[in-house]
Parts: C-alpha cells; structure tokens; sequence
C-alpha cells in the first residue's frame, strides 16, 4: 500500500463533507430568495440579502468548488475510470447549472435596479432532486453500465487528425 491509498480515506471525507455543504446550500438558497420580498420591511429585508449574498459567495461556492476539486483527485486515487463515474459527471454538470442559476437569480433579485421576483422554490428544489438523487444512486451503487450499447465510433479510437494545427512537440 502505497502512502498515496492512505490519503484516500481523508479526500472521501473532505469530498463527502464539502457536497454536503454544497447540495444543503442549493436546496436552502432558492428558499432564502423567495424570501426577499420588500413586504417584510427594510430592516428584514437587509438581512436575509445579506445572508443569502455571503451563503452563496463564502459557503455554497467554496464547498462546490472543494467537492469538485476533492472528487477530481478521487478519481486518481481510486482509478475508477468507469461509466458509472462518466454518468455521474453528467448528472454533477446539471448541478452546476443549477448553482450557476441561483446566482444568477441572486444578482437579479438584490443587485439589479427595479422590481425583480425569485421564482416559487416548488419546481427548482423538485428538479434540484433528480440530479442529487441520480448522483447518489451511481455512486453508491455503482452499476456496471458497461453492457450499455455505444457506437463503435465512441468506443475506440478512430486515429483522425484534429481539423486544426496543433504544436509539434
Ligand atoms: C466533479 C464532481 C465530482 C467528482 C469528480 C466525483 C468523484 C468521486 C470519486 C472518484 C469518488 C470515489 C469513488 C470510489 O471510491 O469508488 C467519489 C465518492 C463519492 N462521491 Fe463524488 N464526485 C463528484 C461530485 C459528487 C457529488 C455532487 C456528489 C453528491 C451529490 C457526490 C457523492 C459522492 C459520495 C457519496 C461518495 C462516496 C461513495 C463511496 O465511497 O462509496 N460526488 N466521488
């Protein structure tokens, strides 16, 4: 055993922390903009702007960008070069999107002139679901999905040139 497999255990738990900090903070963020209603009074106002600004810039965003960093080198470590981990890449990618949209909305809502609504949190949250429970079920089950059919173009190399000139080495 190499002194690389004894630093597996550490990665997983930084990687299993940080994505727990990560998806609690794209179900909780959607709930915290659809609170930013001028009806609740300045002062109300002010604060949960303030908590939803730093939760997404010092806590959400950090803890997406450790697990995905921790989950990078996993996949060294443990050389799982699967297509359960392909899927799983997938599904995380619709994550992301899901992140890149809150701050989207985030900006729209307390940053930009004029009168702008988060959207009702029911549909976001009901879609957030099937990427997290997608990844979770590749993961801990890992299904061999290799008897999945590709073409034959995806599965072995072709040997074409890339139609642009790249540095001789
Ligand atoms: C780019 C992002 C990610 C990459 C590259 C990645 C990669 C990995 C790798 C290589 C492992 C080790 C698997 C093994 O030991 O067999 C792992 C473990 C794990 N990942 Fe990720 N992951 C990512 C994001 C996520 C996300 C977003 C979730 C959940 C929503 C997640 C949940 C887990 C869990 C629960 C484990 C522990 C599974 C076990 O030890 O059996 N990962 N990840």
């Amino acid at each position: 055993m190499s002194w690389l497999d004894g630093l597996v255990p550490h990665v997983k738990a930084l990687h299993v922390g940080m994505l727990l900090l990560w998806c609690s903070g794209l179900f909780a963020l959607p709930l915290m903009l659809a609170r930013h209603d001028p009806a609740i009074g300045q002062s109300d106002y002010a604060r949960i702007r303030r908590a939803t600004h730093y939760a997404y810039t010092l806590f959400v965003t950090p803890a997406a960008v450790i697990a995905i960093a921790s989950g990078t080198i996993l996949i060294f470590l443990r050389e799982v070069f699967e297509v359960w981990l392909f899927a799983k890449l997938g599904f995380v990618a619709l994550l992301v999107t899901f992140h890149v949209w809150i701050g989207y909305v985030l900006v729209a809502v307390a940053e930009r002139e004029g009168a702008h609504h988060a959207p009702a949190p029911g549909l976001p949250l009901a879609l957030l679901m099937v990427p997290v429970l997608a990844i979770l079920t590749l993961v801990l089950a890992k299904p061999d999905l290799a008897e999945i059919p590709v073409p034959g173009w995806l599965a072995e190399p072709l040997g074409r040139q890339l139609p642009f000139d790249v540095p001789r080495r």
